[in-house]
């Protein structure tokens, strides 16, 4: 049985996002309210297997973010075979791969949203991929899987990065796959019965073709046919796409019967959304009324707390010579309250957790009254809990 299984129902994961969701924020994520299981950002096979070391760097993270998954894009069949082995000694707890990547330098290429239109590729991926976990779980080293020795040393020296690590234990790791309704029209019947011949163990379906890219809206009715054609075939099937509350999970649940949704841009800035999925659950399971489940806000003094626990993640895992790659998340903490757009300005001057905590310190000694205001509002716990 693969820990996909051993989730709870519905379960509600956090959305792989290049760029944003790295380790650092992840973490954050984890320690706020965790979601039932994360994705890092999309890693390409050949990086993994040949690359330069520091884009290995997409593939760290902390065991207390578990169940992670590594996501993987590509096209080769062969080193999909390799990588995925590498993603096993890496200590995954499952590997998936991205067939929905709309950007241009990705799908024209053929990978990505791109194997929609190649479905003969994707599935060779899938073959080659679960290929490479069993032989791993059947013992094969980096080495004999065709991996160099600077390249293995290098995955070794991630492992070792790792506090706490858990034992490796040499077992199958479950295949995924993350993707859209189609290229440039809905072939989602056609493609999600093309996905099932590999069985993948869940299916992730964001509501729009590649064409679409974020425009328009996630089409949850075309989210809802392949749930009904996935339904009894082992494979799960998450929805995705403007999932922007507790509430939209709700609806989107019960109206399209999918196992689970991934959120992906609603929490930017926003860590603890994930904080009340316990309680989002308990409504769906018992039918009760949402009434009282509304979102939760933090208080200001709070929400700086977060911040400044993620910038020093940030710093610690990627450098302060990285730091400006912090600087988006610090503006996205800083929405919802008065003067927060002349926060978010000073925010994208900072280069360090210094530059942050001396922006913070005047913030809050130039709004004293507004910090000690946003204090007193408790946000009301949920009535059912
Ligand atoms: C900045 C950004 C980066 C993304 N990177 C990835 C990625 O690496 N892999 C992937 O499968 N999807 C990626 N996505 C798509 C998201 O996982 C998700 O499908 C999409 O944002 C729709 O969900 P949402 O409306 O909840 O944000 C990315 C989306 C955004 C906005």
């Amino acid at each position: 049985m693969s820990f996909w299984q051993s989730l709870t129902r519905p379960i509600m994961g956090m959305a792989p996002m290049d760029g944003v969701t790295d380790a650092p924020f992840r973490h954050t994520v984890a320690m706020q309210g965790k979601p039932d299981v994360s994705f890092t950002e999309f890693t390409h096979v050949h990086d993994v297997c040949r690359g330069p070391e520091f884009l290995l760097d997409s593939l760290i993270y902390h065991e207390a973010e578990r169940p992670i998954v590594a996501q993987l894009y590509g096209k080769e069949p062969d080193l999909f075979y390799q990588a995925a082995q590498a993603v096993c000694e890496l200590g995954f707890d499952g590997l998936d791969i991205n067939m929905g990547c709309p950007s241009r330098s990705v799908a024209s290429s053929g990978s990505g949203a791109g194997l929609i239109r190649t479905p003969d590729v994707a599935q060779a991926i899938m073959q080659a991929a679960r290929q490479g976990i069993a032989d791993w779980a059947a013992g094969q080293t980096l080495e004999g899987a065709g991996l160099k020795p600077g390249r293995v040393a290098a995955i070794r020296r991630l492992n070792g990065q790792r506090q706490d690590g858990r034992p490796l234990v040499r077992q199958r790791i479950p295949l995924s796959v993350k993707t859209r309704l189609g290229y440039d029209v809905v072939v989602v019947d056609r493609w999600i019965e093309h996905l099932l011949v590999e069985r993948p163990a869940l299916i992730s379906l964001h509501g729009r073709t590649l064409q679409q890219m974020y425009r328009g809206e996630a089409d949850w009715n075309a989210i809802a046919r392949a749930a009904e054609i996935v339904r009894g075939s082992g494979t799960l099937l998450f929805g995705n796409g403007d999932v922007h509350s507790y509430h939209d999970i709700i609806r989107r649940v019960r109206d399209t019967g999918v196992d689970g949704v991934l959120v992906g841009r609603a929490a930017l800035g926003s860590p603890w959304f994930f904080r009340q999925k316990e309680e989002a659950r308990l409504v769906l399971q018992q039918h009760l009324s949402e009434e009282g489940l509304e979102s939760w806000v933090p208080q200001l003094d709070y929400r700086f707390e977060v911040l400044l626990d993620h910038a020093r993640r940030f710093e610690t895992v990627c450098g302060q010579g990285q730091f400006r790659r912090m600087r988006k998340h610090l503006g996205w903490y800083c929405k919802g309250f008065p003067h927060a757009a002349s926060l978010r300005a000073d925010m994208f001057r900072v280069s360090s957790v210094a530059d942050l905590e001396e922006v913070l310190t005047d913030f809050r000694t130039r709004n004293t009254s507004l910090i000690e205001v946003s204090n007193q509002v408790l946000p009301e716990p949920f009535p059912m809990l």
